[in-house]
């Protein structure tokens, strides 16, 4: 399968571990887009579904620590966008149990790394582009 999402240059947000942050979740959402798809065993799946999780979280945590630290003034909005992505993400991870090993879940958790994935990329590339210029003005100063 080729690489589904991508880091694309447009995406910089002016701040090197913001980033490499963003990179690494588009690594490991097509790793496991990848595993899924090549029919891997469930307990890496349910592994990279973890460590993906995991990242996230403290990827939209350390963002918006950051954008605090900086003063950055649309910080709410921000943060609501965030959390509006982990309400519908735990509902649809929710939805499936990713123990159980059957199709069905297989095509669940497809669905929940596809909506990350456009998610993400929109994200990126509309809203964090948003504090982006705030940084990069800054970064001026
Ligand atoms: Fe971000
Ligand atoms: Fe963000």
């Amino acid at each position: 399968m080729d690489v589904k999402f991508e880091w694309i240059e447009e995406m910089s947000v002016n701040h090197n571990i913001l980033d490499e942050q963003h990179k690494k979740l588009f690594e490991k959402l097509n790793e496991l887009l990848r595993a899924i798809v090549d029919g891997n065993a469930d307990n890496m799946v349910q592994e990279l579904v973890d460590f993906f999780e995991n990242y996230m979280n403290k990827h939209l945590a350390y963002e918006e620590e950051y954008l605090k630290d900086i003063g950055y003034p649309y910080l709410q909005e921000h943060h609501e966008q965030h959390e509006i992505f982990v309400k519908k993400y735990n509902e649809l991870k929710e939805s499936c149990d990713c123990s159980a090993n059957n199709e069905d879940n297989h095509r669940i958790i497809f669905d929940i790394e596809n909506f990350m994935g456009l998610w993400l990329t929109n994200h990126i590339l509309v809203e964090d582009q948003k504090f982006a210029q705030y940084i990069q003005q800054r970064n001026q100063k």
